[in-house]
């Protein structure tokens, strides 16, 4: 591919949250070498949510800069508004202006559903929901005013698919993807869009719960990956879908990928063609239960009216 091919951000501001470790790191090493400017937001906190360290942010911005690339360190949590709220001023002072947000900061914490204690439910929304919907609330204006922002949110197989010890993280992660489906339909009119990831990569958050700390799978992943052994990769593997999702030219919008291992595949909300029947009885859907859960015609739902228009127009002649 030529080099007038390559997806830039000369001239463009990108705030990566979470960006001091893991996937966002790399997310924020693929902008800057892309040319742009990045805020690389990071609270440094611990595995499980814990504490803070500037060290964390700035030691990526060291490496960005000590590479040729510009960017800035921030510290602030995205938990909270006034947080999310010195992030995107982050972005304006060092920059003066405002292109893309990944959402991207999060933890994991592992327990059984009986064993999540309201604390730990709480937290886990703080960081994954609220971040989210403090960062984007804060950055929304000035894309409207701009007429043009994206945003790449992380959302997570744990919520669509589910995960063992992971239901707390899972209902967090789902609804990081209803934020992305609804700022996707109200951003359209102003030139935003917004989509999310579903990422599988090997970091800090997983490595031990999946592998243990001593698994020499981890040192050996690419041969682990083609001998069908281990589908999880390194975090750079992630990042490519992010850039080209976040790039001013890349038309979609309201949509989540799946970005594991170097496969990316578009994950839907579906709803099947189902069995209509108005008048239809709990014995009816026993009977009825395949044509129910038959998934061979389906919608892609993009908006609630994509799966309203799939209803037959029963009410004119219905009774
Ligand atoms: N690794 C995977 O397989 C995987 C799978 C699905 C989703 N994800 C998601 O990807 C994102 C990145 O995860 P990762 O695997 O790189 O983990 P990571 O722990 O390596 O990095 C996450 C970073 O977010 C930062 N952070 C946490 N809370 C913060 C806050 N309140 N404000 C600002 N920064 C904060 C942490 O300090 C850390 O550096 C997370 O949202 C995670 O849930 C990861």
């Amino acid at each position: 591919m030529s080099a007038s091919h390559e997806l830039r951000f000369d001239g463009e501001t990108v705030i990566v949250t979470g960006a001091g470790r893991g996937l966002g790191r790399e997310h924020a090493l693929a902008f800057a070498a892309r040319g742009a400017n990045v805020v690389v937001n990071d609270l440094g906190s611990s595995d499980t949510g814990q504490g803070a360290d500037t060290h964390v942010a700035q030691s990526v911005v060291d490496e960005i800069v000590t590479n040729g690339g510009r960017a800035v360190a921030d510290a602030n949590s995205v938990a909270t508004s006034a947080g999310a709220a010195g992030i995107v001023e982050t972005a304006l002072e060092a920059f003066g202006r405002l292109d893309v947000v990944i959402n991207n900061a999060g933890f994991a914490t592992y327990a059984d559903f009986a064993d999540v204690t309201d604390t730990q439910w709480r937290a886990m929304m703080d960081v994954t929901v609220d971040g989210a919907y403090h960062v984007s609330k804060a950055a929304w204006p000035i894309f409207v005013q701009q007429g043009h922002g994206r945003f790449v949110n992380t959302t997570s197989n744990a919520g669509f698919g589910g995960a063992p010890m992971l239901s707390h993280y899972g209902a967090a992660k789902l609804a990081v993807a209803g934020l992305t489906k609804n700022l996707a339909l109200e951003g359209a009119e102003h030139g935003i869009r917004a989509n999310a990831i579903a990422p599988v990569a090997v970091t800090r958050m997983n490595a031990e719960h999946f592998f243990g700390s001593a698994d020499p799978r981890i040192e050996n992943w690419k041969n682990e990956i083609a001998e069908g052994r281990l589908a999880i990769g390194p975090p750079a593997l992630v990042s490519p879908a992010v850039v080209w999702l976040a790039h001013r030219d890349t038309p979609v919008t309201g949509e989540i990928f799946s970005t594991t291992s170097g496969r990316v595949a578009k994950v839907a909300f579906v709803v099947a063609e189902g069995y209509f029947n108005p008048d239809h009885t709990a014995e009816d859907l026993r009977d009825n239960a395949a044509a129910i859960r038959d998934l061979r015609r389906f919608v892609d739902m993009n908006s609630y009216e994509d799966e309203l228009n799939t209803i037959p127009p029963l009410f004119s002649d219905y009774r």
